[in-house]
């Protein structure tokens, strides 16, 4: 599957505001999450088709250029926020992207495309305002051994404190930092959503909180039902090789 070109942002100049809210962002949030979109890249396949929820200015999969070309991967970035995609698309064409990466304008909740290897969500699941419903959605585009990638910011213990910053963050940078996610309310919402979680791994750790990339997949028969609650065992590592799709 090639990207299909249709519906991609709009090339007509924007704002000096718009452009320097990108540029900003780009500056702030892709540093770090250039390394996490690494992660689940390292482990597609050759040739892998993705589709990207929320790929923002593209700053973050533009630092990995390199990788993105030598496995031939063909990409989808969706994003509702016209400004960070008038910048991806200028940042993806820098990066001679353009063959492997299409940014398109459009929200999780309408896209129709596929089938894809793999969808990821890189710090854009708990912005979103239905993930449950997101995730049903997400399912029929994936092809039948096609697994979905999360990475994203997870809190320890309850911080009332942060999850009133992050609204105000909001309203003064127009960033959006999402909800304050706990392990357990994620793991319900994949529950809910009809994905049996195969790994939580642990990419970094700050004082109260972890970077951690999850690997799911739609829930079959022979998984675990929806009731039976998740154990640590339950979501040690499974050899995923025999599939091409590998998790850690
Ligand atoms: C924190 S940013 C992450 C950007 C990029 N994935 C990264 O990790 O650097 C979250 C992105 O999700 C986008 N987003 C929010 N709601 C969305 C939706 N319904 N469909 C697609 N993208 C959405 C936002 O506009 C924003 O660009």
């Amino acid at each position: 599957m090639k990207p299909v070109p249709e519906r991609t942002t709009s090339t007509v100049r924007r704002k000096p505001a718009a452009e320097v809210r990108a540029w900003i962002y780009d500056r702030t949030i892709a540093g770090l999450t250039r390394g996490w979109y690494r992660r689940v890249l390292q482990h597609l396949p050759a040739g892998a088709r993705m589709l990207d929820v929320g790929i923002g200015t593209g700053g973050a999969i533009a630092r990995n250029a390199e990788l993105i070309r030598s496995k031939d991967l063909c990409i989808l970035g969706i994003d509702i926020d016209a400004d960070y995609l008038y910048r991806c698309t200028k940042v993806l064409s820098l990066a001679r992207l353009t063959d492997h990466v299409t940014p398109r304008l459009e929200s999780v909740y309408e896209h129709n495309g596929g089938p894809y290897d793999a969808v990821y969500f890189s710090a854009s699941f708990m912005v979103l305002p239905d993930p449950v419903g997101a995730l049903n959605h997400i399912k029929s585009l994936l092809a039948p051994e096609g697994r979905v990638f999360f990475t994203q910011t997870f809190h320890h213990t309850r911080t009332p404190v942060m999850e009133k910053i992050k609204p105000v963050l909001f309203r003064v940078t127009t960033m959006h930092f999402g909800r304050v996610t706990y392990e357990r309310d994620f793991r319900q919402v994949l529950r809910e959503g009809g994905l049996h979680l195969d790994q939580l791994a642990t990419m970094g750790r700050t004082l109260n909180a972890s970077y951690r990339l999850a690997v799911a997949h739609p829930r079959r028969a022979k998984d675990r039902s929806a009731s039976e609650p998740f154990t640590r065992a339950t979501v040690a590592p499974v050899n995923l090789q025999h599939r091409g799709l590998s998790q850690s």
